[in-house]
């Protein structure tokens, strides 16, 4: 065979009819032109970790570029976010060893550092939204979101602890609850008993689908859970191979009052994304969790990749798969990307 006779006897343009698709990718004006998803910073919404006492704002090791932050700190952040144009923040507190027990009880003291946190905040910067963790793993001394008992998280008693935290949380001026334990039943208690205690207008946004994930490690080590968990959170959190199990727990947590749903993590379950809001067409969101922020970091310190390219890259997939916003540790360096 020699290399001047051709492999095909066909054009080019007979192969493709003639539909040349690199014609609108000749330029950047015609790229922008066709673009399809566009990343804004109304998309985003930034998680951030509060701990006790003043002037301190610890890096967490495994999370480079994200801090501790006690309250001082944490109300300078949130007007730097909202002067950003970032919609909202979500807020997990790390508590103190001596302040968590076996059933997570100081979820229940009004003045823990979560409701300190949304009170401060909202006297400081009410334009921004606040999102509250409801789970008891901050609080609990095995790091599990539940009660534990005899070797098994108990699912009633532990929604009506949550359900309770919940009304502490919008009672301090939380504007979305945002229940992260997957235990069965909790979105309709919760919704009923904001709704009874007169928090009708405060939303519930739900991790409809929170997986069993190896991606949530750095967030172990930033809330201080990394040492204390035993065992796994497979009894809780869905199976990372099911996607059926998905839809029906979106399902059943929509029908039980959830106004807007998540995905956790995001990147390795598009596919889970993509499926709820084609099926639901309610307002869906991703977290990108702290094991995908440290992988990008990562991988940028060594310069393995092009770390802000990639960053974009990934946040821009989850508008792609259909989401509304995302939750991501990088809101802030975006948000002022995008504004330069
Ligand atoms: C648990 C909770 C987790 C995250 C937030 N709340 C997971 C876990 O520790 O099992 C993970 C967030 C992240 O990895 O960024 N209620």
């Amino acid at each position: 065979m020699t290399a001047s006779k051709p492999f095909s006897s066909r054009s080019v343009d007979e192969i493709t009819g003639g539909c040349r698709l690199r014609r609108m990718r000749k330029a950047d004006w015609s790229r922008r032109l066709v673009q399809e998803s566009r990343l804004s910073v109304d998309d985003l919404i930034w998680p951030i970790f509060i701990v006790d006492g003043k002037g301190r704002r610890e890096e967490i090791a495994a999370m480079p570029g994200v801090f501790r932050m006690s309250l001082d700190f944490a109300v300078k952040e949130a007007e730097r976010a909202a002067k950003l144009g970032i919609p909202a923040i979500a807020t997990f507190p790390n508590v103190d060893m001596n302040l968590r027990d076996q059933t997570g009880s100081h979820i229940l003291d009004a003045d823990n550092i979560i409701n300190k946190a949304t009170r401060a905040i909202k006297q400081a910067v009410p334009e921004i939204g606040i999102i509250t963790d409801v789970a008891l793993d901050p609080f609990t001394s095995h790091g599990h979101d539940g009660i534990l008992r005899d070797g098994v998280i108990v699912n009633d008693e532990t929604v009506q602890q949550i359900t309770a935290a919940a009304v502490l949380q919008a009672a301090s001026g939380s504007d979305i609850i945002a229940p992260s334990d997957m235990m069965d039943g909790r979105i309709g208690a919760i919704r009923d008993a904001l709704d009874a205690n007169g928090f009708q207008d405060v939303a519930i946004m739900s991790y409809a689908t929170k997986f069993a994930s190896a991606f949530y490690g750095p967030y172990r080590e930033a809330v201080g859970t990394a040492g204390l968990l035993k065992g796994d959170k497979k009894t809780y959190y869905i199976d990372h191979a099911n996607s059926d199990e998905a839809v029906r727990e979106t399902e059943q947590d929509l029908a039980e009052g959830a106004d807007m749903i998540m995905v956790k993590p995001g990147l390795p379950y598009l596919d889970i994304i993509r499926r709820l809001k084609d099926e639901f067409r309610v307002p869906t969101f991703a977290y990108q969790v702290s094991g995908e922020y440290s992988m990008i970091k990562a991988a940028s310190a060594n310069g393995w990749i092009d770390g802000e390219k990639a960053m974009l890259e990934s946040l821009l997939a989850f508008k792609r798969a259909g989401c509304d916003g995302i939750l991501t540790y990088f809101a802030p360096q975006v948000a002022q990307m995008l504004k330069g």
